[in-house]
């Protein structure tokens, strides 16, 4: 391995886990975490749904829809699925969403 090559991996390495500052990036891995705990009952850990009617996320035809309308579903509730208004905030559905496009 090059030198230089050791640097740059350093510097990604620092651009990823301190560069993002106050817009931090959206934290896929804490997303995954909140999905785990708060979405895997209904919509299946590796996002393939236990519940009927709960959309599949391994298919990406259901997340066809822009972050912002997927956040306000999410925050309001949708028939079967609770609301998370209060229990999530804006910043960690939008972790959580970011996880979703990384299931299919
Ligand atoms: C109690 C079961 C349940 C839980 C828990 C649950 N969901 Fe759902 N979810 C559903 C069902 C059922 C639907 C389909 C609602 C409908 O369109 O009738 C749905 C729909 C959705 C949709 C599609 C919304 C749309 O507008 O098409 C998204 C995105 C979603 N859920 C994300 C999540 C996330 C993220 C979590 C965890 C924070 C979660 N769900 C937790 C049952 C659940």
């Amino acid at each position: 391995m090059k030198i230089r090559d050791v640097k740059l991996g350093l510097l990604a390495f620092f651009v990823l886990a301190f560069g993002s500052g106050s817009s931090r990036a959206a934290d896929t891995i804490k997303g995954g975490e909140l999905y785990a705990v708060h979405c895997a009952s209904c919509h299946g850990a590796s996002g393939i749904s236990v519940m009927p009617n709960a959309p599949n996320f391994a298919q990406s035809e259901s997340l066809l829809q822009p972050d912002l309308l997927l956040l306000t579903s999410i925050k309001n509730g949708k028939n079967a699925m609770p609301a998370y208004q209060g229990i999530l905030s804006d910043h960690d559905i939008m972790d959580v969403i970011v996880y979703l496009r990384t299931l299919n």
